[in-house]
């Protein structure tokens, strides 16, 4: 191990602190955290510990959750400016004026959503339980589902429901290139094709299974006979595939090319951000502390927590 990796592991213990850490991490953040998980099990994780300190490698809605659920404790991101352009595509001021003008409506958003957004929702959902908790929710619901409109596309096309969508989108996932897909679908005309539900309509058209990061490692988990997987989701997810099941070929769909100028590259810039060095800093000196206010808080934990006891 790196002295850096001891470092961190050695303040972890000395400061009763945990690493959790999202999918999309740098695969060394991933290797030197207590838990690795996507959004649902990083909540469940930080609801049930029993450490002083969280450190949360993940983009700051994902802090901001954990923070929500254990506002005793301390809860630090590596860098606090790791944002999410998803999150960042729906404003509680306009869901505010949204929500005043439709009353009889039941807010179902994201768990991609700052701590204010939160606080106006009825139910928050991952991708892990959003089509369990919408069908849970009464027939005749008027809903507004929010912000991602392609997963809120594909919990309607599931469930049959007609919730209204936000316009919102994750840059990673709605840039996925159709083209490339189906040329490598031509290519390995064997691959199951997984994708994530924030891709767009005509990506999950085609894929064999859809689902959280969580749920697309337990897929190639269960299928070790199976040798190509063509991915559609943020490359970080492939270090812990590669570690599952190392003879599968696992294939990443590039994004598409914009002004003829391509690139291979399918990383959240903001999952990027946090470093092995920021993250040994963070936990030195106990910097980059997640604060929500008391009164954003206590609405925002109410759906929070009415998405754990409904996943159960
Ligand atoms: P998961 O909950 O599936 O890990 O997804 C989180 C996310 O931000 C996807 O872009
Ligand atoms: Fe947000 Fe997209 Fe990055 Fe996930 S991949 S954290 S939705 S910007």
């Amino acid at each position: 191990m790196d002295n850096i990796n001891v470092a961190i592991r050695d303040l972890c213990k000395r400061k009763n602190a945990i690493i959790l850490a999202h999918y999309y991490q740098r695969p060394e953040i991933q290797e030197v955290a207590d838990f690795i998980g996507d959004s649902l099990a990083l909540a469940h994780q930080a609801a049930k510990t029993d450490a002083d300190i969280l450190v949360v490698c993940g983009v700051h809605f994902m802090a901001e959750t954990a923070k929500i659920l254990c506002p005793d404790k301390k809860v630090l991101i590596p860098d606090p400016t790791a944002g999410c352009s998803l999150a960042d595509s729906c404003k509680a001021e306009d869901l505010a004026e949204w929500k005043s003008a439709h009353p009889d409506h039941t807010i179902v958003s994201y768990v991609n959503t700052s701590a204010a957004v939160k606080a106006l929702t009825d139910v928050v959902v991952t991708s892990s339980n959003a089509l369990k908790i919408v069908n849970s929710l009464p027939k005749d619901a008027k809903i507004l589902f929010g912000p991602d409109k392609n997963l809120g596309s594909y919990v309607n096309s599931v469930t049959g429901r007609q919730m209204d969508l936000w316009n919102g989108c994750c840059h990673v996932h709605s840039r996925f290139s159709v083209e490339a897909l189906l040329a490598l679908k031509q290519q390995y005309p064997n691959a199951k094709v997984l994708a994530h539900p924030e891709c767009k309509q005509v990506i999950l058209n085609l894929a064999d299974e859809i689902g959280s990061t969580q749920a697309l490692l337990n897929y190639v988990r269960r299928n070790p006979e199976q040798h190509d997987f063509i991915v559609v989701t943020e490359s970080g997810i492939l270090h812990e595939m590669r570690k599952a099941c190392p003879q599968a070929n696992l294939i990443p769909v590039p994004p598409e090319m914009t002004e003829g100028v391509g690139c291979s590259c399918n990383e959240c810039e903001y999952m990027r951000q946090n470093t092995l060095e920021k993250l040994y800093d963070c936990l030195l000196h106990e910097n980059n502390e997640i604060v929500v206010s008391a009164q954003i808080a206590e609405k925002a934990v109410v759906p929070i927590e009415r998405m754990l006891d409904l996943s159960k």
